[in-house]
C-alpha cells in the first residue's frame, strides 16, 4: 500500500514528503499542496510546498553530487540503474495505486505503466553502456591543406545539473525517460513532477533512493507552479530542461538560458484513411488511439479524416465500438476514466459546446458526471469548429469528411501541432508518399499514434517540440561532445 511498508519514509502524517540530499524531507514552509482524486473530486494525498530557499539547496547539493557520480565507473553507474529498475517492478503495485488514485488511470494500465518504466531504465543502463563507450577518431588529412599531423579522440561527456518535468499523464514512465539517460550519462538529476501524479512519482523516486544512488543525485521537490516554476526553470544552476506537458514549455522555453532543451508539448494527431483501408483494423485503431486512458495522451488520435466514399462505414464501425467502452471508476479498470481535473473536464464541455452550435453530428449522447465525460464521437466536423484543431485531451474524437488525400494532408499540415500522425492504406508505396508529405515527427501505417516502444526515436515538429527522445536520443541529447587533439610534429602515415 502506497506509504506504507518500504515506503513508510515518504509519508509523515498525512504530508508526503520531498526528497533532497538523499533523505526525505518536511519543507519548511509548514505548507502542502493537495491533490484531488479525480473520481471522487476530494483530497486525496497532500505533498510538501517547498520553497525557493529549499530549491537552492537541492540545486547546490545537485552540482556537488554530480562531480563525483561523472567520475563513477559507467558499468557502475548501469548497475545502479538496473537495481533501481528491479525495485521499481518488485514494487509496482504500491506505485499503480497513487496512479489509479492521483491521476484516474484504469488500473491494468497504471501496473503496465510501472513495468514499462522498469524495462525502459534497464534499456537505458545498457543502451548508456554502448553508446557512452565509444568515441570516435579523426585524422587530420582529409580536410584540404592538412597533413597527417593531428589526431583527434571524441567522447561523451555530462552536461551537468538536468532538470525534468515530466506531465500527469504519465508521472511515472514519462520521469523515468528523462531520470534514466541523465543518471547513465553522468548528470545529475532535480525532478519537479506534476501536481496531480506527484505521489507516484516520490514513490518512483524512493525505489532509486532504495537502489543505494549517492545523496544529492537525485532530487524531487514538489510545490505550487507559482512558487518554484519559473524558479526552476530559470535556475541559474540548472545545465538542460527536459519537459513533456502542454504549451507551459512555450513559456519555459523563452525564459530558459543558453542550455539544451528537451521538449514534448501536445500534439493534434491526424488518422488519414484511404478507400482501400481495412476498415476493421481502423476501427480497432481509432477505439485503442483515441480512447484510450480517456484520450489523456499527447499521441491520441485528435482528428480522423476519412475519404466521404467510406466514411458512413467507418463511423457505424466505430459506434458500435465506442458502445462497448465501460465507463466508471479507474479502480474497476473501466475503459473510460474521469480526466484529471474539472477544469479539464470544463474545457472538453467547451469544445463540445462549441462544436453542437455549429452543426456536428453527435453519434452518441454528450453526457457527463463530474470529471467523467462518456466516449464520443463527433461526425461531419468542419474547419470552423475549434475542436478540428484544438486538443481535447478527452474521450471525445471528431471526424472530418475528405474528398481527396491532399485535403486530409493539408488539414493535417494547417494544424499548429506536429507530433504524429497516422495513415490507413494497403498501398504501402501511397502510404510513404502520404508520410513524406506529413508534416510531423512520425507517421505510422496501419497503425494508431504511440511513442512506444521507448528505444524508439520519439519528436514532435512545430508546436509540439524540441529536440528527439527516445532512449538512445535522450542518452546522447543529455551529453556534450568533448574533444583531444593530439598534434604531432611531423606527418604520421600509416607504414608501407
Ligand atoms: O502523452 C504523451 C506520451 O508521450 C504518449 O505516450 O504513446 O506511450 O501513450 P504513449
Amino acid at each position: 500500500m502506497a506509504g506504507t511498508g518500504v515506503f513508510a519514509d515518504v509519508l509523515e502524517g498525512d504530508v508526503y514528503k520531498y526528497y533532497a540530499d538523499g533523505e526525505w524531507k518536511k519543507s519548511s514552509s509548514g505548507k502542502s499542496v493537495a491533490i484531488i482524486n479525480p473520481m471522487t473530486r476530494k483530497t486525496q494525498y497532500k505533498v510538501q510546498a517547498c520553497t525557493q530557499e529549499e530549491v537552492n539547496k537541492v540545486m547546490e547539493s545537485a552540482k556537488t553530487a554530480q562531480k563525483s557520480w561523472a567520475k563513477t565507473p559507467l558499468w557502475k553507474r548501469a548497475e545502479l540503474l538496473h537495481k533501481a529498475a528491479a525495485i521499481l517492478k518488485e514494487h509496482k503495485a504500491p506505485i499503480a495505486e497513487c496512479l489509479v488514485k492521483e491521476i484516474a488511470k484504469p488500473a491494468k494500465e497504471a501496473v503496465t505503466e510501472v513495468v514499462r518504466s522498469g524495462d525502459l531504465v534497464s534499456y537505458t543502463a545498457e543502451e548508456g553502456v554502448r553508446i557512452l563507450g565509444e568515441g570516435k577518431f579523426l585524422v587530420s588529412d582529409s580536410f584540404p591543406g592538412n597533413q597527417r599531423t593531428k589526431y583527434c579522440l571524441t567522447s561523451k561527456i555530462p552536461l551537468g545539473v538536468i532538470l525534468a518535468i515530466p506531465p500527469f499523464n504519465y508521472p511515472v514512465n514519462l520521469a523515468v525517460s528523462k531520470i534514466a539517460p541523465a543518471l547513465i550519462a553522468g548528470n545529475s538529476l532535480v525532478l519537479k513532477p506534476p501536481t496531480q501524479g506527484a505521489v507516484s512519482a516520490l514513490h518512483m523516486v524512493h525505489c532509486f533512493h532504495l537502489a543505494g544512488f549517492p545523496k544529492g543525485l537525485i532530487s524531487c521537490v514538489t510545490g505550487k507552479g507559482s512558487e518554484i516554476g519559473d524558479f526552476l526553470t530559470m535556475h541559474p544552476g540548472v545545465n538542460c530542461i527536459s519537459f513533456t506537458g502542454g504549451d507551459t514549455g512555450i513559456a519555459i522555453s523563452k525564459k530558459a538560458g543558453m542550455i539544451p532543451l528537451q521538449m514534448e508539448l501536445g500534439g493534434k494527431d491526424a488518422c488519414i484513411v484511404l478507400e482501400d483501408a481495412d476498415l476493421d483494423l481502423v476501427a480497432a485503431n481509432i477505439i485503442k488511439g483515441g480512447f484510450s486512458y480517456s484520450g489523456q495522451r499527447c499521441t491520441a488520435v485528435k482528428v480522423v479524416l476519412v475519404m466521404e466514399s467510406v466514411a458512413d462505414l467507418l463511423v457505424e464501425k466505430v459506434k458500435a465500438k465506442v458502445a462497448k467502452l465501460t465507463v466508471g471508476a479507474p479502480e474497476d479498470d473501466c475503459d473510460i476514466t474521469p480526466v484529471v481535473s474539472e477544469s479539464s473536464a470544463n474545457f472538453i464541455e467547451g469544445l463540445v459546446k462549441d462544436a453542437k452550435e455549429k452543426g456536428a453530428t453527435f453519434c452518441q449522447e454528450y453526457k457527463r458526471d463530474g470529471n467523467l465525460i462518456w466516449p464520443l464521437l463527433l461526425d461531419n466536423v468542419r474547419p470552423d469548429m475549434r475542436i478540428a484543431w484544438e486538443e481535447p485531451f478527452g474521450p471525445v474524437l471528431p471526424v472530418i469528411r475528405i474528398n481527396s488525400v491532399e485535403e486530409g494532408i493539408h488539414h493535417c499540415n494547417a494544424s499548429n501541432f506536429g507530433l504524429q500522425g497516422c495513415v490507413f492504406t494497403k498501398d504501402v508505396n501511397k502510404a510513404i508518399l502520404i508520410s513524406d508529405a506529413m508534416e510531423t515527427g512520425t507517421v505510422q501505417i496501419n497503425s494508431a499514434p504511440a511513442r512506444g516502444p521507448d528505444h524508439f526515436p520519439f519528436q514532435g515538429l512545430k508546436d509540439s517540440g524540441i529536440g528527439s527522445q527516445g532512449v538512445t536520443n535522450s542518452i546522447n541529447m543529455m551529453t556534450k561532445i568533448k574533444t583531444t587533439v593530439i598534434n604531432l610534429p611531423t606527418p604520421s602515415y600509416t607504414m608501407g
